[in-house]
């Protein structure tokens, strides 16, 4: 059994702050967006309806009772917002896929007018010296193929198979970086088991079935995307977090490391060939997935890099009444964010010390890293963020830390380069860099934007 510290509470002494030179002339910069988040256009050129706006459309789901049918309505507005991460000096841009522009149920053929958004997309990318990061699943899941059974259905891992295929024919002659799925603890466990997230279900039985074919359609797609894009860099984003139980007690050490089964090793341990954790099969008992005969070796498929999106440490106690492993999360102490979250930087360069040690699995990118803050426009137009300021500058500050301890680590994407629509919080909750007034559909650089452009010119 691994040893863990009680999670030491504040983060002690503010670091000095990060400079770009401390990571090297080839470290990536980016912002991180997705598109059900941002794009907006719901209704045009042929998208059909996703999960989250059958959930969306769902009373009570999302906390203001928006959508994201115009979310920050990138579709059309996507030059600007483009221009933006330019002249802060990112070198990079991680966006998604809408599964939904692509394929519309009725038809084999790809929805042409879909392909054409990434292809404008991805040359003023280029055009702006941002080397495009493409995610082929942030969660929008066409609602036919939900209608089918989802991804508890076996065919879903087909159908996402002929969307890489057809993806990556059409963008990899300019796109390099792919990542398969974002974040599949989400899409399995909060979206089927929790059901806080589209489709809303509650059932451990069919998330874990879910987890097993998000996992099973990653390492399918990936020969399908290495034989369409010569050279292409191959990966998955996961979330992570780094663990401390509530005490030194036993009982809470034993439910971290129950959750731990779940949370980490669940997705990390088949993607790097070591099939399901078996105390965690043991633990949930008739909820193990069905897994045939050669499923393990598809998911174990080798990659060329490891996303981690990274928010915050957790704090596991024992409660046998909670959940399916009789482990529950504390809320958090301490200094949080708008969402509750702790802030502790300092997870950071544990977690990835963490992956890196259990698992060896190359290069690192952190694919997502950001706060939460109730953002006020002042009367001069700024936004006075410093909380996420620094919150921002004391990640970079981890993040130098693994780098320094050697840790493989290679680029870092803000999470997000605009406020967009989170999920079931809806727009209450703003993780950009740079504010969207959805009124109006201005943009203002925050003076975390500008902390970060200073930053990027080595300034
Ligand atoms: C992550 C999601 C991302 C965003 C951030 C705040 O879990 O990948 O879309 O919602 O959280």
């Amino acid at each position: 059994m691994t040893t863990y510290d009680i999670f030491p509470g504040a983060d002690g002494p503010e670091p000095q702050a990060p400079q770009r030179a401390d990571f090297g002339p080839d470290f990536l910069w980016g912002c991180a967006t997705s598109s059900y988040q941002i794009e907006g256009a719901g209704t045009v050129d042929g998208r059909v309806e996703s999960i989250w706006d059958r959930f969306a459309a769902t009373p009570g789901k999302i906390r203001d009772g928006s959508s994201g049918v115009h979310a920050c309505d990138h579709y059309h507005r996507w030059p600007q917002d483009l221009d933006i991460g330019r002249d802060l000096g990112l070198n990079a841009y991680r966006f998604s896929i809408a599964w939904p522009r692509i394929f519309d149920g009725r038809s084999r053929e790809p929805n042409a007018k879909g392909l054409d958004f990434y292809d404008r997309l991805v040359d003023g990318m280029l055009e702006r010296g941002l080397q495009p990061w493409a995610t082929l699943y942030h969660w929008d899941l066409p609602q036919w193929l939900q209608d089918r059974g989802g991804w508890a259905s076996r065919d879903t891992v087909d159908a996402f198979v002929d969307l890489a295929d057809v993806v990556t024919r059409r963008l990899g002659d300019r796109v390099g970086h792919w990542i398969t799925h974002n974040e599949p603890w989400c899409t399995a466990i909060i979206g089927n088991y929790e059901g806080w997230h589209a489709p809303g279900l509650t059932d451990l039985g069919t998330a874990l079935q879910v987890a097993h074919h998000v996992l099973l359609s990653h390492g399918r797609a990936v020969p399908v995307i290495r034989a369409n894009v010569p050279g292409a860099q191959v990966g998955i984003s996961l979330s992570l977090h780094p663990l401390r139980p509530a005490s030194a007690a036993p009982e809470d050490v034993a439910a971290m490391e129950r959750h731990d089964g779940l949370r980490y090793r669940w997705f990390l341990d088949p993607l790097y060939g070591r099939g399901y954790p078996e105390a965690t099969l043991a633990q949930v008992g008739a909820a193990a997935p069905v897994v045939l005969p050669g499923d393990l070796d598809d998911i174990a498929v080798p990659t060329d890099f490891l996303g981690v999106n990274y928010y915050f440490p957790e704090t596991v106690a024992h409660d046998p009444d909670h959940g399916p492993l009789g482990a529950r999360i504390l809320p958090a102490q301490g200094e949080i964010t708008a969402m509750g979250w702790p802030v502790a930087p300092q997870g950071l360069s544990e977690l990835l010390a963490r992956v890196d040690r259990d698992y060896r699995p190359g290069p690192l990118y952190v694919t997502e890293n950001g706060s939460c803050y109730d953002d006020v426009v002042t009367g001069d137009g700024s936004v006075r963020d410093v909380a996420r300021r620094r919150y921002l500058m004391r990640h970079l500050a981890a993040l130098r830390q693994a780098v320094a301890d050697g840790v493989p680590v290679k680029g870092y994407f803000a999470w997000s380069l605009l406020d967009n629509f989170e999920w079931a919080e809806g727009y209450l909750r703003r993780f950009g860099l740079v504010h969207v007034d959805y009124a109006t559909q201005e943009r203002r650089l925050k003076d975390s934007a500008k902390w970060y452009r200073t930053f990027l010119r080595g300034g």
